[in-house]
């Protein structure tokens, strides 16, 4: 039996709702009471969740995939068939890893780096030489959707139809005051999300029959050509990936560059040390994604009863990782407040861990890294304005808006 108990009920931390809008605000400062007091929060009956936040017990639970599952039903996200990888269980998963890891391996990606060099800086240019900006609208969000379309080979044209389509999935904007009660709101939102699911299978069916006929030097060709086992993939699969890649691969990499950037234009000692010394950059993408950590928690399903800490959690039992609070427990990460360009280890796990490690960590990384050098070079003063009450989204930590007084502004606020 463990040292640790179920807390009685009515601890603060028993009602800890880690998507809560108001805690996404301002978290880190709210995990260490959870952490040391109740490092396995149950939520009330009926809905067998857990909340897991210490940094070893996060890392346990996402390396012991047999009692923690990542099946569909933990995460339904409004489409009929799992996700590929990310819904599959070992040992299935690791055949599609091994077909998608190449693509995504630091050397793969290294050749996009002046391609994507260019689109930045392109993107800066755009600026239209006002004092204030939104760093989400006409940063955050273009750099990575317009990089993915690259990749995959699809019209730059489509940039806007993608970006309502990520946004329907993974934030289904339904208005509340639409819908009379609770159960509507889950079910208008739901069926948003199902049909953007149907678009998008639809759109992706017609590329990928072109790219059949006519095989391209892009990552949709790649996957309708390539062979698993002695033979090429069926549709479904190649739908299954690239749905994946768009809520994957989009959101996260504009909800870091916010998360960060925000940081930064409120610590401009900070801010200044990566203007003097770009080679600080690098560091400061792992450290900014460790104290940041902007996919806040994953989920999991148990398999069997699992005992933690003391808590016997139930078979079937929603389990969410909280990543955010693994990355800054203080059992890990020695003074985990402070935020020091050069720590040395730093083993965050931003990118989760265990065998669903994100596929697109490399890509991820090259984009973050070339966005602050070509950023911090071209806007070097940057500032939130004193007005500005910033908020982050739940769950994957996007700030929309993020206003910034940039240039002369900046300096004079
Ligand atoms: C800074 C940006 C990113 C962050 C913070 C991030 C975070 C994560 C996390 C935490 C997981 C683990 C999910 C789980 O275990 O349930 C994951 C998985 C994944 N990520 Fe990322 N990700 C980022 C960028 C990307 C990009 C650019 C791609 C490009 C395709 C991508 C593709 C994937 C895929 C395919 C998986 C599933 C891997 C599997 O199940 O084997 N991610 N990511």
């Amino acid at each position: 039996m463990s040292q640790y108990q179920n807390p009685p009920s009515g601890t603060p931390a028993e009602a800890f709702n880690p998507f809560d809008a108001e805690i996404a605000r301002d978290p880190q400062k709210h995990f260490k009471a959870v952490r040391d007091e109740t490092p396995v929060v149950s939520t009330p009956p009926p809905f067998r969740n857990y909340v897991v936040s210490r940094y070893e017990d996060v890392r346990w639970v996402l390396k012991h995939p047999e009692l923690f599952s990542s099946s569909a039903e933990a995460v339904p996200i409004g489409q009929d068939r799992p996700l590929i990888p990310l819904q599959i269980d070992p040992p299935e998963h690791a055949k599609y890893r091994r077909l998608l890891d190449p693509l995504f391996a630091p050397k793969a990606v290294a050749v996009i780096e002046d391609d994507a060099r260019k689109l930045v800086n392109e993107i800066i240019d755009r600026f239209d030489g006002s004092a204030t900006i939104d760093f989400h609208d006409q940063f955050s969000v273009p750099v990575p959707c317009t990089l993915f379309l690259r990749l995959m080979g699809l019209p730059q044209e489509h940039l806007d139809q993608f970006l309502t389509w990520k946004d329907q999935i993974l934030r289904a904007d339904v208005d509340p005051e639409d819908y009379d009660d609770a159960s509507e709101l889950i079910k208008a939102a739901d069926a948003m999300r199902r049909d953007a699911g149907k678009q998008i299978y639809a759109y992706f069916s017609e590329a990928m029959e072109e790219r059949r006929t006519k095989r391209t030097d892009d990552l949709l060709s790649y996957l309708v050509h390539t062979e698993l086992e002695g033979r090429t993939l069926t549709d479904e699969e190649v739908l299954d990936v690239c749905f994946l890649f768009i809520i994957a691969g989009l959101d996260t990499v504009t909800a870091s560059l916010d998360c960060m950037i925000a940081r930064l234009a409120r610590h401009p000692d900070e801010r200044q040390a990566l203007v003097d010394d770009p080679a600080l950059i690098p560091g400061a993408v792992e450290e900014l994604l460790r104290y940041e950590t902007p996919v806040t928690g994953i989920i999991r399903l148990t398999t069997e009863p699992v005992e933690l800490h003391g808590v016997t959690m139930e078979p079937r039992s929603m389990v969410t990782c909280l990543l955010h609070a693994a990355d800054t427990d203080e059992r890990e990460f020695p003074d985990p407040d402070e935020v020091d360009f050069e720590r040395e280890p730093n083993r965050h796990i931003a990118f989760g861990a265990g065998p669903h490690r994100c596929l697109g960590s490399h890509l991820a990384r090259l984009e973050l890294r070339v966005a602050l050098e070509e950023f911090h070079a071209r806007v070097p003063e940057y500032t939130v304005p004193p007005e500005a009450n910033l908020a982050f989204t739940p769950g994957i930590r996007a700030a929309s808006p993020l206003p910034l007084l940039i240039g002369n502004a900046a300096k004079e606020s």
